[in-house]
């Protein structure tokens, strides 16, 4: 591990809508493709994460491909030496060294995460498992396996990353130094240099962000829907009565995402400020939409997946070597191992 480490993680729950892909996939790749070199990239596929919430287990197996997939087609670089993709699973140090910082961790803290807050809060008592409890300590483990400095995270996993600085710095003052820090979220803010809070919203409830959660998925663009699907959904869009484009995202939350999402595609929001009509405005946004998509699911079809599998074997085969290097260390530390 002599570079450097950025690492990060995308769940392969359900497809992948234009918010992922914006806020999350879009600058996964950017980063690898700048960083890796002076870096090491971990991007993986956090495979044990995905059932914290109750998921079709029939799926998994095809999501965690088709995020793959869709990694390649955005231009990730499999040829990068420095750069690794990889199943949690695959590497069995995760739910090891996971074991061993739950009985470090709190019953207290774990429950003021906020996630665990929102995401149990749906659900009744029955359907709360213990690894959606658990999962920040499962995340903790993720990044200090891999000495990890950098981890670019939206805020929701802000807290998250806290908690894994907590956990290190605990069983460094108790053990000597076992594991490195990863920076601090506001380090990490500069270090990407980017704005982490971009958030698209729900096309039918601009109040609430675009989310795979959503059971309807009228108000969400999937990176598979047909150009006809996408026109309907942004011809559709809920907008305001004021009548005016304009950006405010106060008063008329869903034009300002409209004039996001274009901006976002390539148009340009200025020639649409100041109309009193929504309907050129939905048509340009829509029409950038599916180009983009259209474009981007022949790249899609012509990813190798034969590419993808050697890069998989390649770079779990060594990010054993590498974790087992910090679970070893742990493993003597707290006396399992002579
Ligand atoms: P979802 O809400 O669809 O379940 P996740 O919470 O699993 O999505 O988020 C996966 C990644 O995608 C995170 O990095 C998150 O910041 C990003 N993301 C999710 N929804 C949006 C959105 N509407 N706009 C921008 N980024 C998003
Ligand atoms: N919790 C992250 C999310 O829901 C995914 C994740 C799991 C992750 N382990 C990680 C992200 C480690 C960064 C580092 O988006």
């Amino acid at each position: 591990m002599s570079k450097p480490v950025i690492l990060t993680g995308l769940r392969a729950n359900n497809d992948l809508h234009i918010g992922n892909y914006l806020g999350a996939l879009l600058p996964m790749v950017d980063m690898a493709r700048e960083k890796g070199g002076e870096y090491q990239v971990n991007l993986f596929i956090p495979d044990l994460h995905s059932f914290t919430t109750p998921i079709d287990h029939d799926k998994l197996q095809a999501g965690i491909m088709q995020n793959l997939r869709v990694f390649a087609a955005a231009g990730l670089p499999l040829d990068n030496p420095d750069v690794h993709i990889y199943r949690q699973s695959y590497v069995p140090a995760h739910s090891e060294l996971t074991w061993i910082l739950d009985c470090f961790t709190g019953l207290g803290e774990m429950s003021r995460m906020t996630q665990f807050k929102d995401k149990s809060g749906s659900l009744g008592d029955d359907r709360i498992s213990l690894g959606l409890f658990n999962y920040p300590v499962l995340m903790a483990a993720d990044i200090l396996l891999y000495c990890a400095e950098y981890v670019p995270v939206g805020d929701d996993q802000s807290q998250h990353l806290e908690f894994t600085r907590d956990i290190a710095e605990r069983l460094n003052s108790r053990f000597g130094d076992l594991f490195v820090l990863p920076k601090s979220v506001k380090e990490q803010h500069e270090f990407f240099n980017k704005d982490q809070g971009l958030r698209i919203k729900d096309l039918a409830d601009p109040s609430k962000k675009m989310s795979k959660s959503d059971d309807t998925g009228k108000g969400v663009i999937f990176m598979t829907d047909s150009p006809d699907e996408v026109r309907k959904k942004i011809m559709s869009a809920t907008t305001d009565s004021i009548g005016k484009v304009a950006h405010d995202y106060d008063k008329q939350a869903g034009v300002a995402n409209l004039l996001d999402i274009l901006q976002l595609f390539g148009g340009n929001p200025d020639d649409f400020i100041g109309q009193d009509q929504y309907g050129p405005l939905k048509t340009a946004v829509a029409e950038a939409v599916a180009d983009f998509l259209a474009k981007f699911q022949a790249d899609l079809a012509k990813v190798d997946d034969q590419a993808i599998l050697t890069k998989l074997a390649a770079s779990e085969e060594q990010m054993n070597l590498q974790a087992n290097v910090t679970l070893l260390k742990v493993q003597k530390a707290v006396g399992l191992r002579a």
